[in-house]
């Protein structure tokens, strides 16, 4: 099963991701791809504050991974933008996040596809032509885990988000 959805302001975006903030359990695994300013970044600021992070997340530039310990549970956020070989992504250890305590999101999860884990949310988001301000997001689960994460999510958002074709 697959969901696609359709928002059509940062803020509905954000709030995809507060949703499955309040959602994702230790070692769930978000790969994010879809092109810049394709909303990679906005919806893991929702996902934190789902999570209960009072910090401000930014997209990790040189360190590539940000850590954030003061919510629910434990937020990995990873951007490969700037890796120039996937043995990059490799040399950062993911898996310790991957199968760690806490949840990962991987943004430009395209740049390293053999460094990630076979199972994982993914979540594909691109520029709907027409509006400035609309996205669509289409949420791919692979894994049992991710199928009831993506149906858990279904169910908490509103109906209006869902697109119908
Ligand atoms: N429906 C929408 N959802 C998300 N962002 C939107 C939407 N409409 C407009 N935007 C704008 O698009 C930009 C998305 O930026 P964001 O940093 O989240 O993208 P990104 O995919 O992380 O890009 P990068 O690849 O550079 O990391 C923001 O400036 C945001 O205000
Ligand atoms: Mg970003």
């Amino acid at each position: 099963m697959t969901l696609t959805l359709e928002t059509s302001s940062p803020e509905q975006t954000a709030a995809v991701g507060i949703a499955l903030g309040r959602l994702v359990q230790p070692g769930d695994v978000l790969l994010l791809q879809g092109p810049l300013g394709a909303g990679k970044t906005q919806l893991t600021q929702g996902l934190a504050q789902g999570v209960g992070i009072p910090e401000e997340v930014t997209s990790p530039t040189f360190i590539l991974v940000n850590e954030y310990r003061t919510g629910r549970l434990p937020l990995y956020h990873v951007d490969l933008y700037r890796i120039e070989r996937v043995e990059e992504a490799t040399d950062l250890g993911l898996d310790e996040y991957f199968f760690g305590p806490g949840v990962t999101v991987v943004e430009w999860a395209d740049r390293a596809p053999a460094a990630m884990p076979d199972e994982h949310l993914l979540v594909e988001l691109r520029y709907v032509s027409g509006q400035e301000t609309d996205r669509r997001l289409r949420l791919t689960p692979r894994g049992e885990r991710y199928e009831q994460l993506l149906a858990a999510l279904k169910a908490a958002i509103p109906a209006a988000l869902v697109a119908s074709g």
